[in-house]
């Protein structure tokens, strides 16, 4: 740990307790909350890369979107509780997400070689989809829609509880990411291109339907234990994406329910216009989800981490979801006198 980010433990309010992961843009610790009295909450602290923290015009567009997305509070979105300096170096504390990520599970199942079971899939990408909805139509305090745009949907930003949730991280980031370079007049694009959309990739500015584009291709990957899109070099991303036709799914998942398949192609269509929107998408989602024998659901997306993760899985409560005890005979008769025999 570095002497600029120690001092985050003196001057601020919180403790850091482990460094989880440094992503392209920011290093992301686990960290402590503390308040009066021995009070403490455990937080996600996100601290900016100092290359990027240097550069006013990015650092504002960061902070903008940050601003922009603090009120963001959903039950499949990690909420955002502070964004501070101190010392010059910039970090956001958020929900502590105790789980795995999506881009964990896929390269769980690739390692394995066993597929993930598709309604769980689809249960996965549904909660991604109601997190986009409510963000693509967030409204401020005075009824003003802000047109809040992900920009980053991706197996990374995708974090699973260990119970089941599904939470969609880092909100509005992506744009600052993807900003031109006023330096050196080109635009950087800090990271993935693998699930941009074809305007995304050509610099269009964009509106939620390019999530919408991500989404399909997360639940591709899902599907597929491979990514649709693969090339590294920013040429043949371009051709790849945007220029090539359309990848062919019915040939690439020849065992997939052709509902999905068709849901899953309007979703990466090339035209933005084709695509449904989040809560259209997620309802398809449900519907074929509710059909299934074992439809994906909290329970069961909590028993399979339980299963797949045998040595790290660590929920946060003890309740035995998918067996629930017997009754005991108290419990029993405090039923009865309430419901009736
Ligand atoms: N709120 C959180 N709670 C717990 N862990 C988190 C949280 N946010 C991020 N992480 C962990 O930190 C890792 C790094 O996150 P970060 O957003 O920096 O990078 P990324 O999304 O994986 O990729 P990129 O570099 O493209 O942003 C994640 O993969 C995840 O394991
Ligand atoms: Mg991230």
């Amino acid at each position: 740990m570095n002497d600029a980010v120690r001092s985050i433990e003196y001057h601020g309010q919180f403790r850091l307790l482990r460094r989880i992961a440094s992503g392209g843009m920011a290093t992301v610790y686990e960290a402590e909350q503390t308040g009066d009295r021995g009070f403490t909450k455990r937080v996600a602290l996100k601290v900016i890369h100092d290359k990027y923290a240097a550069q006013p015009e990015w650092l504002q567009l960061f902070i903008d979107e940050a601003k922009l997305c603090a009120n963001l509070v959903h039950g499949n979105i990690v909420q955002i509780y502070q964004f501070e300096e101190v010392d010059g170096q910039f970090y956001m504390a958020m929900e502590y997400i105790r789980g795995v990520t999506l881009r964990a599970l896929i390269d769980h199942h690739r390692a394995i070689g066993e597929p993930m079971p598709a309604p769980l899939a689809a249960y996965i990408v549904s909660r991604v989809c109601r997190a986009l909805d409510y963000a693509h139509n967030f409204v401020d305090d005075a009824g003003n829609r802000l047109y809040i745009v992900h920009r980053d949907v991706s197996p990374g930003n995708v974090l699973l509880t260990w119970d089941g949730q599904v939470k969609l991280a880092d909100f509005g980031i992506a744009k600052a990411r993807t900003m031109r370079d006023p330096a050196e007049e080109r635009r950087m694009t800090i990271g993935k291109k693998h699930y941009m959309s074809p305007q995304q990739i050509v610099g269009e500015n964009v509106d939620w339907r390019t999530d919408i584009f991500s989404t399909g291709v997360v639940l591709f990957e899902l599907l597929a234990l491979q990514q649709l899109f693969r090339e590294q070099e920013t040429e043949a991303a371009l051709d790849e994406v945007v220029i090539a036709p359309s990848p062919d799914l019915r040939r690439l998942l020849p065992d997939l329910d052709q509902s999905i398949t068709g849901l899953l192609s309007l979703a990466i269509a090339k035209d933005a216009m084709m695509r449904p929107n989040a809560a259209m998408l997620g309802m398809s989602l449900d519907e074929w989800c509710a059909k299934q024998k074992a439809p994906g659901s909290p329970e069961r997306l909590q028993a399979h981490l339980a299963k797949q993760f045998p040595t790290s899985y660590r929920p946060p409560s003890n309740t035995p979801r998918l067996e629930p005890p017997p009754p005991t005979q108290k419990e029993k008769s405090v039923w009865s006198k309430v419901f009736g025999s």
